[in-house]
C-alpha cells in the first residue's frame, strides 16, 4: 500500500462515489496503490451506506462510522489511526480538491523530496473558482492570524499528504477544521512544500463551514500559539 487517504464526510452521498472512482483511477494511472479511509459522522443522507457500497466495489476502502457530527479535525485524526500505509493524506469528499492531483502530492513524499506536501491556493499557479468576497476575506484573515506559526502560504488547506513519521507520537487534538495547521506546528518534519491547485466550488451538497467553526479556529490558534511558546 503506497498511501492511506482520509476522507471526512458529512452528507456527501452524491459526491463520495465520484470522488472514490476518480481517486482510484488517478492512482492507478500513476502506478500507485492507495486505500481510502472514509470517516463518516452518521450522515443523515446515508453517506455511511454509500461508503459501505464502495468498500464492496473497490476493496481498498475502510469505513469508520461515528455516532454523530464530531468535527472535521477529529474525523481526520481517527482516520490516521486506521491507516496502514507509510504515507498519509487528506482530501475533502466534495470534489473541491482535484482527485487527479493526488499522485502529484504523493510523489514528492515517495521520492524523499518532502516530508509534508500541501496543496496550495496561494502560491503561483493556484487559486479558487470565483469565491464570494466574504469567504475570500475569511480565508485570508484565517491565514494572516496563523502567519507567525508557519511559512506555508495555504496553511489552512484541507488537502495535504505526509510521511507517517511526521505525526508518530504527536498528540493531535485540533477542534473544528484546521488539522493541517496543527500538524504544521506540532509535526516532526524537515521539508514542507506547496503544490498549486485551484479550489473548485462544490456542485452538490452544502459546505459545513459556519461561524462556530470560526470560533473553533480561534481556540485552535490560541492553543497552537501556547504550544509554540512552550506554555503547554
Ligand atoms: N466526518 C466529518 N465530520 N466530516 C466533516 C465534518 C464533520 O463534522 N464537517 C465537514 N466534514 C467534511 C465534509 O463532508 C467535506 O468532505 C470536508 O469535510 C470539508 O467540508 P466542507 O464543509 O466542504 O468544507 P469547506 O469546503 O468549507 O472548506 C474546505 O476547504 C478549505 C480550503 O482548502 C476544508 O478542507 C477546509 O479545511 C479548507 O480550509
Ligand atoms: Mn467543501
Amino acid at each position: 500500500m503506497d498511501a492511506s487517504i482520509i476522507v471526512p464526510t458529512f452528507n456527501e452521498r452524491n459526491n463520495l462515489p465520484v470522488l472514490a472512482q476518480r481517486v482510484f483511477s488517478a492512482a492507478k494511472g500513476a502506478g500507485l496503490d492507495v486505500e481510502l479511509i472514509v470517516v463518516d459522522d452518521n450522515s443523515p443522507d446515508g453517506t455511511g451506506d454509500a461508503a459501505e457500497e464502495l468498500r464492496k466495489k473497490f476493496g481498498s476502502v475502510k469505513v469508520i462510522h461515528r455516532s454523530g457530527k464530531l468535527g472535521l479535525a477529529s474525523a481526520v485524526i481517527e482516520g490516521f489511526r486506521e491507516a496502514s500505509a507509510n504515507i498519509l493524506g487528506v482530501i475533502d469528499a466534495d470534489l473541491s480538491h482535484s482527485p487527479e492531483m493526488v499522485p502529484d502530492l504523493i510523489r514528492p513524499v515517495r521520492e524523499g523530496k518532502a516530508d509534508l506536501v500541501f496543496a496550495s491556493r496561494y502560491i503561483k499557479g493556484g487559486g479558487e473558482e470565483n469565491w464570494p468576497f466574504l469567504r475570500k476575506l475569511t480565508s485570508k484573515g484565517a491565514i494572516l492570524l496563523a502567519r507567525p506559526l508557519t511559512p506555508v502560504k495555504d496553511c489552512v488547506s484541507g488537502f495535504f499528504f505526509m510521511k507517517k513519521g511526521v505525526i508518530d507520537n504527536v498528540e493531535l487534538n485540533a477542534r473544528g477544521y484546521k488539522i493541517g495547521l496543527e500538524i504544521l506546528v506540532k509535526g516532526k518534519f524537515k521539508r514542507v512544500i506547496e503544490v498549486p491547485y485551484t479550489f473548485v466550488n462544490r456542485k452538490r451538497g452544502k459546505s459545513k463551514l459556519n461561524s462556530s467553526e470560526f470560533a473553533n479556529y480561534l481556540i485552535t490558534l490560541k492553543n497552537l500559539y501556547a504550544y509554540r511558546l512552550g506554555f503547554r
